[in-house]
């Protein structure tokens, strides 16, 4: 194996500008090691001698940069993280959306949706109010920036904590929406025909622009600077209908950000 040593100061800093240039994430100078763990198996298995080839080739070579989009995205997430999210979802949000437009189909958008345990979460509750209420029914779009995970969002195979999770929060629903898998489980093709996956940077337009009903923008919006959380919340902003609702992450706040979105309460916005 190809023994790299660290990356040069110079080299972390124009690797640090590319990851902002393809993925608009700001990443700290602190962040070198995390750099170096997440690139070294790569620059190892090209064979490359140095971080240095590696920043050369993703300059020069289209194909690497998804690859390196891959690589530099953090992509933790579960099944019914943050519950209380959940409780508002399934309590308050659908049953008034219900009301307020009978006969509609729900649109939901999971955006980062990394591997698909959000939206999964959010495909269950909907079945389960589908079964309450004859006429419902719903489709969600899904999209994240990195091909990788969203390869894994679309085959719905899970292990490892995100199995614990979903056998801890609904044990129950575990036989009904999840078969076992080789090393875990499986999402039912019940949940996943209401669901559709898409590559999509969140800096740029949504094409084409639709009018979601609900908008989840969950722990992404840390990973950038203010000036492309602006960005992104303008861009998402084009994609939401006039009474549609947005969630964020537990460490996030939009508050001030952009007028567009009025607090309701933490982690729930609403449009003006
Ligand atoms: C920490 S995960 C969040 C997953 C899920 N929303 C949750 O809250 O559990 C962040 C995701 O954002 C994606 N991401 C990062 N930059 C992005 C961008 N510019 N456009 C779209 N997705 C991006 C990453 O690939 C990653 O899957």
């Amino acid at each position: 194996m190809v023994e790299v040593s660290g990356i040069a100061p110079a080299t972390l800093a124009a690797l640090i500008a590319l990851v902002r240039k393809h993925t608009g994430i700001a990443m700290s100078e602190r962040k070198s090691v995390l750099l170096e763990r997440r690139l070294r198996p790569r620059v190892q298995a090209l064979k490359l001698a140095s971080y240095q080839a590696y920043l050369d080739m993703v300059e020069q070579d289209h194909a690497e940069v998804p690859h390196f989009i891959d690589l530099v995205t953090t992509n933790d997430t579960l099944f019914f993280r943050t519950q209380q999210v959940w409780d508002y979802v399934e309590r308050e949000f659908l049953p008034a959306w219900w009301h307020a437009h009978p006969g509609q189909r729900l649109k939901i958008w999971s955006a980062a949706a990394s591997s698909g345990e959000e939206l999964y979460s959010v495909a269950m509750l909907c079945e389960e109010f589908a079964a309450a209420h004859p006429g419902f029914s719903y489709q969600i779009h899904a999209t994240d920036i990195s091909r990788q995970i969203l390869a894994l969002a679309r085959e719905g195979q899970y292990t490892g904590r995100s199995v614990v999770r979903i056998q801890e929060t609904h044990p129950e629903w575990v036989k009904k929406y999840f078969r076992p898998s080789a090393n875990g489980l499986r999402v039912v093709d019940a949940l996943k025909k209401h669901v559709e996956l898409a590559q999509h940077n969140l800096l740029t337009p949504l094409k084409p622009a639709r009018q979601f009903d609900l908008v989840f923008l969950r722990n992404v919006l840390i990973y950038f600077d203010q000036e492309h959380q602006h960005t992104i919340l303008q861009q998402a902003r084009l994609s939401m209908a006039s009474h549609a609702i947005m969630i964020v992450g537990e460490s996030e706040s939009i508050s001030g950000r952009n007028t567009a979105y009025q607090l309701d309460r933490p982690m729930i916005y609403r449009m003006e």
